[in-house]
C-alpha cells in the first residue's frame, strides 16, 4: 500500500465514508476533499462522542493531520464557520485546515434558487438538498462565480460581487425571491474572511508538496458514485463529479498520484431523494434495516430508501472508478434477516443487463435478478476478525466479492473506530 489513498462512495451517498476515513485519517498526515460542499453529511463516532460534518474532511479530529478543501469543492464561508464552531464546541478547537483559493464559492442566493428551481419542477422533484450546491457549480460553469481567494482582494471581491449581483438579482427578481443589497454582502463576507481568511491558500501546491515528500495523504470523496454528474442517474444526481477521477482536478495535482482506491459500499443499498432504485425494498423488512440502520439523513433528517446489495452498481463504480477494495459498511445492521438477497443483473424488456442503462427511464423498468442466501441472526458487533462471523455472513461477504470481482478489504461491524474489520494486512499499513 503506497502513502496515498482515495476513499469514494460506491452506491448513492451516505455509504459511510466518514468512518473509513476518519479511521484512516487517525494515521494520514494529510486529507483532501475534492468536490462536492455542505451537501455532505459524514457521522464519525469515537470515544462514545458523534460528530457530523458537511464540508470540512474528516481528518478535523487529528491535530497533527493537516485538512485541506480542494479547488474542486463549492464552499459556503457561512456554512463553513457554523461548522468550527459547533466541532469547537464539542471541544475540537485544536486543528488544521486550509481552504482552496479556486474553490467556488456559494452565495446565499445559490440555496434560494436552488430552492426555487425545485419548486418548478412540481411533481418531478430531483430532491436537493438545498444548499446552493447545483446553482454554484453552475455560475462556476457560466463563469459569473466567486471563488474563495477573491475575497483575500477586497477591491477584486467587490468588482466580482456587483457583477454577480446585476445578473442574480434580475433571476431573483423574475423568480419573485428577495433580492440581495451589495453592501450588506459585502461586509458580512469581509467579515467572514476577517476570521477565515487565514485558511485560505493555494492548496494545490500544499498537497504536491506533501504527495513528493511521501506524506501520507488521504483523499476523501463525497457523496456516491451513481449520484456522478457523467456515471450517475442522471438527472437524479448531484453537479460534480464523486469518482477518484475527479481528484486529480478537484484538488490540484497530477493523475499518476491516484491508485489506490476503497470503494465503501453499504453491506445493503440506500438512497435519499428521488430517482429508479432497483433494489429498492418497501415491506418490513425495509423498515427493519432503516430503523437499525438509523437511516435517516444527516444533512435532511429524511428517511432513506432502503434495497439489496446491488453488484450491477458495484461492478460499473469499480470500472469507473478504479476501485482495488470494498469498504463493507453497517455490516450488523443485516443481522437478523432470514434471507438476505445479492442483485447480480437487470431484467429489462426480456433482456438481461450486466450494466446500468443511461436512462432513468429504462432503470425504472428493471427488475433485479436476485440471488438469494440464508441470513444469520447473530451479533456481529464484537468480531474483530472475518473467522469471527457466522458462517452465513462469511458466505455473504464472499459472494459480494466473487459477483463484483473486487476483494472485500474491511467490514465495518458498528459505528466506533473500533468496530472495524481489516481482512486484507496491505490496508493496515497506511
Ligand atoms: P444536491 O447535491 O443538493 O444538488 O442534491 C442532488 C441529489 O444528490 C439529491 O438526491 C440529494 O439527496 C443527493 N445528495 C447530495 N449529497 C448527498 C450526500 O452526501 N449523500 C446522499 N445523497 C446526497
Amino acid at each position: 500500500m503506497s502513502e496515498r489513498l482515495v476513499v469514494i462512495g460506491s452506491q448513492w451517498g451516505d455509504e459511510g465514508k466518514g468512518k473509513i476515513t476518519d479511521y484512516f485519517a487517525c494515521r494520514a498526515d494529510m486529507v483532501v476533499r475534492y468536490q462536492g460542499g455542505n451537501n455532505a453529511g459524514h457521522t464519525v463516532v469515537f470515544d462514545g462522542h458523534k460528530y457530523a460534518l458537511q464540508s470540512i474532511p474528516s481528518g478535523i479530529f487529528n491535530p497533527k493531520t493537516v485538512n485541506i478543501m480542494g479547488n474542486g469543492m463549492v464552499i459556503n464561508p457561512v456554512s463553513v464557520e457554523a461548522e468550527l464552531k459547533r466541532l469547537y464546541e464539542q471541544g475540537i478547537t485544536d486543528y488544521q485546515l486550509y481552504i482552496s483559493d479556486r474553490a467556488a464559492m456559494v452565495m446565499p442566493w445559490h440555496a434560494d434558487l436552488d430552492g426555487a428551481y425545485e419548486a418548478m419542477k412540481a411533481g418531478k422533484l430531483i430532491g436537493t438538498t438545498k444548499k446552493g450546491i447545483g446553482p454554484a457549480y453552475t455560475d462556476k460553469y457560466s463563469r459569473v462565480g466567486l471563488r474563495m481567494g477573491d475575497l483575500l482582494e477586497p477591491e477584486y471581491f467587490a468588482e466580482r460581487l456587483r457583477g454577480a449581483l446585476e445578473q442574480k438579482n434580475i433571476e431573483l427578481r423574475a423568480l419573485g425571491l428577495k433580492e440581495y443589497d451589495f453592501d450588506e454582502v459585502y461586509n458580512q463576507y469581509m467579515d467572514i474572511v476577517s476570521r477565515i481568511g487565514h485558511m485560505i491558500c493555494d492548496t494545490s501546491d500544499m498537497v504536491n508538496k506533501a504527495l513528493e515528500s511521501d506524506k501520507k495523504v488521504l483523499f476523501e470523496g463525497a457523496q456516491g458514485m451513481m449520484l456522478c454528474i457523467d456515471h450517475g442517474t442522471y438527472p437524479y444526481v448531484t453537479s460534480s463529479t464523486p469518482s477518484s477521477a475527479s481528484v486529480p482536478v478537484g484538488a490540484g495535482v497530477a493523475p499518476k498520484w491516484i491508485d489506490n482506491v476503497i470503494g465503501v459500499a453499504k453491506s445493503y443499498c440506500t438512497r435519499v431523494g428521488e430517482g429508479p432504485f432497483p433494489t429498492e425494498l418497501f415491506d418490513q423488512r425495509a423498515h427493519d434495516i432503516r430503523e437499525r440502520g438509523h437511516e435517516y439523513g444527516t444533512v435532511t433528517g429524511r428517511p432513506r430508501r432502503v434495497g439489496w446489495f446491488d453488484a450491477v452498481v458495484a461492478r460499473y463504480t469499480s470500472r469507473l472508478a478504479g476501485i482495488n477494495y470494498w469498504a463493507l459498511m453497517l455490516f450488523d445492521v443485516l443481522s437478523g434477516l432470514d434471507k438476505v438477497c445479492i442483485c447480480t443483473g437487470y431484467e429489462c424488456d426480456g433482456k438481461i443487463l450486466e450494466t446500468p442503462p443511461s436512462t432513468i427511464s429504462r432503470l425504472a423498468k428493471c427488475k433485479p435478478v436476485l440471488i438469494e442466501m440464508e441470513g444469520w441472526n447473530e451479533d456481529v458487533t464484537g468480531a474483530r476478525s472475518f473467522d469471527e462471523l457466522p458462517e452465513a455472513a462469511k458466505k455473504y461477504v464472499r459472494k459480494i466479492e466473487e459477483v463484483t470481482g473486487v476483494p472485500v478489504g474491511i467490514i465495518s461491524v458498528g459505528p466506533d473506530r473500533q468496530q472495524t474489520i481489516i481482512i486484507d494486512e496491505k490496508l493496515k499499513n497506511f
